[in-house]
């Protein structure tokens, strides 16, 4: 049999199928912390037997997340016409100790949000939040008056600047300037998340880890959440982030595949305390993160853009527009990871090149689906029955500075219904209409860093990944 071409995978269905090897990784450097990740489960309806509800549960609540993340800091209501799912479905979540006594409590992972909030008080209410295997009576709370160490932050107090801006005339509006003995507190927060919502105020508390107490952490105590179930661990670029107040080095994760119907399994979440120079951690490859050139939506600095040189299909570049992969001076276009979308987002013409480039490629040896493709909610999707080896073309992301990220073919095809079908996890929008770019073009979602070990090096403004198998040993 002749070698298989180096730009396309022969894989049995039986193997892709299978789960993967159960090689562990984990860190024993006392300048680190480290914290179990644990995928959140896509499960639409527990009692639907409709195999492809969790693929199109999966696709909407990527569209919704990358809607939010387009459209954030824009007054129009341009999410209105996507599904409500909360974000934190096929997210990823942590559970962090804050207070003392120490009470514990679960965020999802959000690397494209920065504040660090959760459900808050015994009066805590949650509307729209009656999801799935949530029992909206029962989402644990922080309780601020069990904690010794929670204070309300003050409104002249700088970290209620990380928020409302650094005008502390508008920050505590009913305090003289010249009086010293202000004890306004920060104002209340709102933030909008597609179609939910939390609000809350903001309080200084210990966030402890075994061996490290950070003190005077400022969190969000929310006490109204409009289908947001969860807290959320903002791990953006923004001041007010769990990185940037405890001033981390770098921080890495190493995403075990959330497999919808898979037994929970969790991974390493690594911060990185102290300062490890320009060091390259072994078997990564390396792309700096570059800066929003935009000052007009400041939510364009909390994202962690790359610079997105190529996408390659089976071997073949796809000629992708340079105004889609670079953000003009508007601050549109452009790449940006993010921990908490699913499926990666690509602009409806960025889409359409590289699903037309599979298309090509694909549809001489596999009938379309246009079924599955309909009830999916994904494109293309092909017909695999009867076939004992299945062919596919190497889907490969080529960044700034030549580093090359390869995808395992089960991070871009999934199987659906039957196994007779596999499926592209890449998402688009509606597509009709102008092509205009709000936001980033192409959002790489965490289907995407699926058992790839990725490091954000925010000392040396990089991001690393390479391939890892990501189960810890049980
Ligand atoms: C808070 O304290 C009260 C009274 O001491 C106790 O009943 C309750 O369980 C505590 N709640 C939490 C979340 O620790
Ligand atoms: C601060 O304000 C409180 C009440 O508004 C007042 O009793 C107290 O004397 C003030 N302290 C100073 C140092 O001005
Ligand atoms: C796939 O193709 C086979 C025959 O080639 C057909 O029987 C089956 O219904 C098709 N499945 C889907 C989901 O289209
Ligand atoms: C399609 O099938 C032909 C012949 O069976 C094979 O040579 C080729 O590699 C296949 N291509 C893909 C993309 O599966």
């Amino acid at each position: 049999m002749a070698p298989p071409p180096s730009s396309s995978y022969i894989i049995t269905v039986f193997l892709l199928l299978s789960l993967l090897s159960h090689i562990a990784f984990t860190s024993s450097n006392p300048n680190t912390i480290t914290l179990p990740l644990s995928p959140l489960l896509i499960k639409p309806h527990s009692s639907d037997s409709d195999p492809f509800h969790s693929l199109k549960f999966a696709a909407s609540a990527s569209l919704t997340r990358a809607h939010h993340l387009k459209h954030r800091n824009n007054n129009s209501p341009s999410v209105a016409t996507t599904p409500a799912y909360p974000k934190s479905y096929g997210g990823y979540s942590i559970d962090l100790n804050l207070g003392t006594p120490p009470q514990t409590s679960p965020f999802v992972l959000d690397t494209g949000s920065s504040l660090v909030w959760f459900p808050c008080t015994s009066r805590y209410l949650c509307s729209h939040c009656n999801f799935p295997n949530i029992d909206t009576t029962k989402i644990p709370t922080f309780i601020p008056k069990n904690s010794s160490t929670a204070k309300l932050l003050g409104c002249r107090n700088p970290k209620c600047g990380y928020i409302f801006g650094s005008d502390v005339q508008f920050r505590c509006p009913q305090c003289k300037p010249e009086s010293q003995n202000c004890s306004l507190t920060c104002p209340a927060y709102i933030i909008q998340y597609g179609l939910g919502s939390t609000a809350g105020f903001l309080l200084l508390d210990n966030l402890n880890f075994p061996g490290k107490t950070v003190p005077q952490f400022l969190v969000g105590c929310s006490i109204l959440s409009i289908r947001q179930p969860s807290g959320i661990a903002g791990f953006g670029r923004g001041q007010e982030s769990l990185p940037s107040q405890m001033n981390l080095k770098r921080f890495s994760y190493c995403l075990v595949s959330h497999r919808f119907d898979d037994t929970p399994q969790s991974s390493d979440l690594v911060l990185q305390i102290s300062s490890t120079g320009d060091t390259k951690t072994n078997g990564l490859s390396y792309t700096p993160f570059r800066s929003n050139p935009s000052t007009n939506n400041p939510a364009f600095k909390e994202y962690y853009y790359l610079t997105l040189r190529k996408v390659i299909v089976g071997g073949k570049d796809v000629k992708i527009p340079y105004t889609f992969l670079e953000p003009g001076s508007d601050g549109n276009g452009g790449t940006i990871v993010d921990s908490g979308s699913t499926f990666t987002f690509m602009e409806r013409p960025v889409y359409n090149l590289v699903a037309q480039e599979f298309v090509k490629q694909l549809e001489k040896n596999y009938s379309r689906a246009e079924d599955a493709e309909t009830q999916s909610g994904l494109s293309p999707c092909f017909n695999i029955s009867g076939v004992k080896t299945v062919t596919f073309p190497e889907l490969t992301f080529k960044f700034k500075g030549g580093a090359k990220m390869t995808q395992p073919l089960q991070n871009y095809f999934s199987l659906v219904g039957d196994a007779e079908v596999v499926c592209l996890t890449v998402v688009s929008d509606g597509g009709a209409g102008p092509p205009k770019t709000t936001g980033p073009a192409i959002i790489l979602g965490n289907y995407q860093q699926q058992n790839f070990y990725i490091e954000y090096d925010l000392e040396n403004e990089r991001f690393g990944f390479g391939p890892r198998s990501c189960r810890r040993k049980a």
